[in-house]
């Protein structure tokens, strides 16, 4: 863990969370992590698109109904590959149009066929040399109105998986607000502010800005410089493809060029362009960077967690094996070993394997 804080990338550190996700530590303690959250049809996948510069699943309606972690791994040169993964499912594939497919068919699996949600989580792995290294979670969208075959309370349900994500002060939370409504009734904004009072972990992305009725543009600049509700880490606005832009099949890094030449000619916006305020690729720097720090200053309550659990496991063990133990001075475990952390970190053992080799011993444990 100490190794990595000395790099100033981001990559070992993403690495480091996942190994530790990999071995099921997130169950017991909270990683840090970037979960997207808003109002429904508020851009949030499109955001996700730009960044990941693959075509999610999206509509009108509820299109995300299950937590997506989206991983981004940036390749130095090499093929695009990704990869889909949940409850036991994984699938490699090299084509990025099929995204939209596998990512629905996966929902169909997990939360049905129908308009239901689910909080089992769905895994989408991209590698490429276009997409920046970072890890986001988009959450479906907060809706108020149940339609046809939804249950009455889809709002509630929605609301209690969108909170089991934001409530842990390890998440960054992306709160996306579109620019023509008004900011201070987005219910999504609302619970970011219950769950971080002073916004210290909250940042907000302004979408659709080609959209301001006139004459409101002021009031929007004022709230991008943190004037109307000031967030410590501020708001970033974004020009995403409208549905025209899709239909017109305009891809992504045209789309991306339109938004850098948007804001470059904008009346209102176009020194937001300078301040690192406004673009995309603004967007995917400054999340990197605060996913980056998110990270190193967590590192010590999370070694402090670690240990403390490994001592509880460690005093457990000790009992549970007390014959055997007293042959060996000390139980060693080898935290460069996530097998190793894994068995020592599990506090609820099923069956134990104990490979006994000349003075050492080494226990494994399934769970
Ligand atoms: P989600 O439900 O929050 O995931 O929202 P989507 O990303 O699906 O976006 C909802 C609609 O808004 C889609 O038709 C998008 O094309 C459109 N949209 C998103 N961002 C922008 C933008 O910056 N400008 C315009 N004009 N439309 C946008
Ligand atoms: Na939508
Ligand atoms: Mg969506």
């Amino acid at each position: 863990i100490l190794d990595s804080l000395t790099t100033n990338s981001v990559r070992p550190l993403i690495e480091l969370i996942d190994s530790l996700k990999l071995i099921g530590l997130d169950e017991d303690i909270g990683l840090p992590s970037i979960a997207v959250v808003g109002d429904q049809s508020s851009g949030k996948s499109s955001v996700l698109e730009a960044l990941s510069g693959v075509a999610l699943p999206r509509g009108s309606g509820i299109v995300t109904r299950c937590p997506l972690e989206l991983k981004l791994q940036k390749l130095k040169n090499g093929p695009w590959s990704g990869i889909i993964s949940y409850s036991g499912h994984r699938e490699t594939f090299n084509d990025p149009l099929k995204v939209d497919t596998l990512v629905r068919e996966a929902q169909n699996k997990l939360a049905g066929k129908a308009v239901g949600i689910c909080d089992e989580l769905i895994t989408l792995e991209i590698s490429s040399p276009d997409v920046c290294d970072l890890t986001l979670i988009d959450l479906p969208g907060i809706t108020r109105v149940p339609v046809h075959d939804q249950p009455e309370d889809i709002g509630d349900q929605i609301k209690t998986l969108i909170l089991k994500y934001i409530a842990k002060s390890e998440t960054i939370i992306l709160v996306v607000v579109p620019c023509n409504v008004d900011i201070a009734t987005t219910e999504a904004l609302r619970m970011a502010q219950k769950v971080d009072p002073e916004g210290l972990r909250t940042l907000a992305i302004l979408t659709k800005p080609d959209l301001i009725d006139r004459g409101a543009e002021i009031e929007v600049l004022n709230i991008v410089q943190g004037k109307v509700i000031p967030l410590s880490k501020g708001y970033i606005i974004v020009r995403c493809r409208g549905q025209s832009d899709i239909n017109d099949r305009i891809p992504f890094d045209k789309a991306m060029e339109a938004e850098l030449k948007f804001f470059r000619n904008h009346h209102y916006f176009s020194s937001l362009l300078d301040d690192g305020k406004a673009s995309t690729q603004c967007l995917a720097a400054k999340l990197t960077k605060e996913l980056a720090d998110h990270i190193k200053k967590s590192l010590p309550s999370l070694t402090e967690q670690i240990q403390t659990r490994l001592l509880n496991v460690q005093r457990d063990l000790k009992k549970m094996m007390g014959p055997f133990l007293s042959e060996v001075r000390a139980l060693r475990v080898d935290h460069h070993k996530y097998k190793n952390i894994y068995i020592s970190l599990r506090p609820v053992f099923k069956k134990w394997d104990i490979y006994l080799r000349s003075t050492e011993v080494s226990f494994k444990a399934r769970v």
